[in-house]
């Protein structure tokens, strides 16, 4: 579960990057974060895992307070970075191993999750390869395997679709479904309007730091007044988006 409260953030003197900002998401959710560039969902997203600090508002993540317990609000989470260029000389076996030591993962956890995913991915056969020579969305992909061996809580990632083919990207959509099945909170950002409708149980729009709706697909049409897609509601509700 995630809960922000009266979040702010502002870079230099004037760019409201994120604007008093109210979510709420539960457990066994898969909840979109949707926005055009620029709108702030990176920016909230650095603020949850603790990679910037807000101005002012809370955090919580499962009951744990981020600015109390950071250590213990973080052990919750599992990320997943818009740019995946981290660790490049590890190889992929040397990364995930490093995450499993991270979080404490059994050994026959680990082998066992490695094997699995690596093969749902189509990873297997680059595992003993650097991730420098990975692609995009490899990286990801290996990203996303090292995030899955601690089975977090709360898995959250900013734009995972991107760069991803669509047999990873179908993938991906099954292990988010299976994952939030558990009982675990899945958020994810993203400005591809096609994979929010079907996917999730429920969405914010954000734009400008600002959330201009939350709720699920049917409650946003009844909220309209109207048949129209996610796509037109997205593109009215941020006409002066650039
Ligand atoms: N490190 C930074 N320094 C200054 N401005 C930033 C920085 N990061 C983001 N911004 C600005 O904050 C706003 C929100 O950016 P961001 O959170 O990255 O949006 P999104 O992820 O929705 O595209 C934008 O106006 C962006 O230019
Ligand atoms: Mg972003």
């Amino acid at each position: 579960m995630l809960e922000l409260t009266g979040l702010h953030k502002t870079y230099g003197k004037s760019v409201k990057a994120v604007d008093d900002l109210d979510l709420t998401v539960n457990k066994g959710e898969i909840f979109g974060f949707i926005g055009p560039n620029g709108a702030g969902k990176t920016t909230t997203i650095k603020m949850i895992t603790g990679i910037i600090n807000p101005d002012s508002g809370s955090i919580k993540v499962n009951g744990i307070s981020l600015n109390a317990d950071p250590l213990g609000a973080k052990q919750q989470i599992g990320f997943v970075p818009d740019t995946p260029s981290m660790f490049l000389r590890l190889k992929g076996i040397e990364y995930l191993n490093f995450m499993g030591d991270m979080y404490s993962v059994s050994t026959a956890d680990r082998q066992a999750r490695i094997e699995h995913l690596a093969k749902e991915f189509d990873l297997t056969r680059v595992l003993a390869d650097p991730i420098q020579s990975y692609s995009h969305g490899m990286r990801q992909k290996i990203i996303v395997i090292g995030v899955l061996l601690h089975q977090p809580p709360v898995w959250i990632m900013d734009e995972p679709m991107t760069g991803l083919d669509p047999r990873s990207s179908f993938t991906l959509k099954q292990m988010m479904r299976e994952h939030a099945d558990l009982g675990n909170t899945v958020f994810f950002s993203t400005h591809v309007l096609e994979v929010a409708e079907k996917l999730c149980t429920r969405v914010a729009i954000i734009n400008k730091g600002r959330i201009l709706f939350c709720g699920g697909m049917e409650s946003m049409r009844e909220h309209f007044r109207t048949h129209a897609s996610l796509e037109n509601i997205f593109l009215e509700l941020t006409s002066d988006a650039e």
